[in-house]
């Protein structure tokens, strides 16, 4: 193959417990991610050498190009375990916002490594593929699967859940929050009494996501970097607070922030809540989740 197009989407976490830091650098972590249908779209076409261009309609400047980017790295780790000394030459045509808490750069990993192998026929299997994402990052393997999935370790442990659609509006914005200052910084919050992290979700959610029930969903959100993301960035809250004023079914912030986004009855509220932050000048756009894991689109 010549030229490959992959698709892989955004995350938001509906519960994210932060246990204590070990000596991995790591903090111990129970996660339920979904995946949101805001979509990160890389071209990948065979080249002599390793290149990378961007395009997009998000903040696009603090986005290395070279061999720090992810795709360039997951190419070079497809390349390390099948043996093939080709290169690729890759576009990404972003919509998740960058250094926002989505693992937009995730999603740009998870698809290289799928595109690469693709172009390159090296026919990696799924768990070739899963050990590669997690050396990348610790959101690499959900970007690779998708859907609903309890994380946990670093993240990178996956567990499938079940979920009906729910919809969102995501308001993402002009700052960015460095995910490990945002980690030391609920380190700091906390001092010496880190909790362990649960090892399983609410009953609650469980139930909330298997019934698609947006209000029961709205009791269980629960994200333990929202108040070193706040600390770090007070505007957040009061973005959350227009949320709340605008008639959100809940509001919260995605990962390590700085985005926020917020829960929707249906389309319509949705419709609804978009007008709202775009009239108040906000950027804003619907998403519904879950979606699909990184996928290679049929030229
Ligand atoms: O795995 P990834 O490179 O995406 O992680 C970025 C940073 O986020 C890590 O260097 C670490 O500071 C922090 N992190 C953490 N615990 C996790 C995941 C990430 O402390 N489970």
């Amino acid at each position: 193959m010549a030229h490959v197009t992959v698709k892989a989407p955004g995350k938001i976490n509906l519960a994210l417990h932060v246990g204590p830091l070990e000596a991995s650098g790591y903090h111990d972590l129970m996660s339920v991610f979904q995946a949101v249908d805001v979509w990160e779209t890389l071209t990948a076409e065979d080249a002599s050498e390793f290149s990378l261009t961007v395009s997009g309609d998000v903040v696009l400047d603090e986005i290395p190009l070279d061999e720090n980017n992810l795709v360039i790295k997951a190419a070079r780790a497809v390349q390390r375990v099948s043996g093939f000394e080709g290169a690729a030459a890759f576009h990404i045509d972003k919509k998740v916002p960058v250094g926002g808490g989505m693992a937009g750069g995730s999603a740009d990993a998870a698809a290289a490594l799928v595109a690469v192998d693709a172009l390159w026929g090296t026919k990696l299997s799924q768990v070739q593929l899963l050990e590669l994402a997690a050396e990348l990052g610790s959101d690499v393997p959900f970007s690779l699967e998708g859907y609903t999935q309890i994380g946990r370790g670093r993240g990178h442990l996956l567990e499938p859940v079940d979920s009906l659609p729910f919809h969102w509006v995501i308001v993402p914005q002009t700052l960015h929050l460095s995910t490990p200052l945002v980690y030391s910084t609920l380190d700091g919050l906390r001092g010496e009494s880190a909790p362990a992290v649960p090892s399983a979700p609410s009953q609650g959610l469980v139930d909330a996501l298997f019934a698609g029930d947006a209000h029961a969903l709205a009791g269980e959100l629960v994200n333990d970097l929202a108040a070193p993301a706040i600390s770090l960035a007070p505007q957040i809250q009061s973005v959350l607070d227009r949320g709340t004023t605008l008639g959100a079914v809940a509001g919260m912030v995605s990962g390590s922030g700085p985005t926020c986004v917020f829960l929707a009855e249906d389309t319509q509220h949705q419709t609804r809540l978009v007008d709202g932050f775009q009239g108040e000048g906000f950027h804003a756009l619907g998403a519904s989740s879950p979606a699909r894991g990184a996928h290679l689109l049929r030229n």
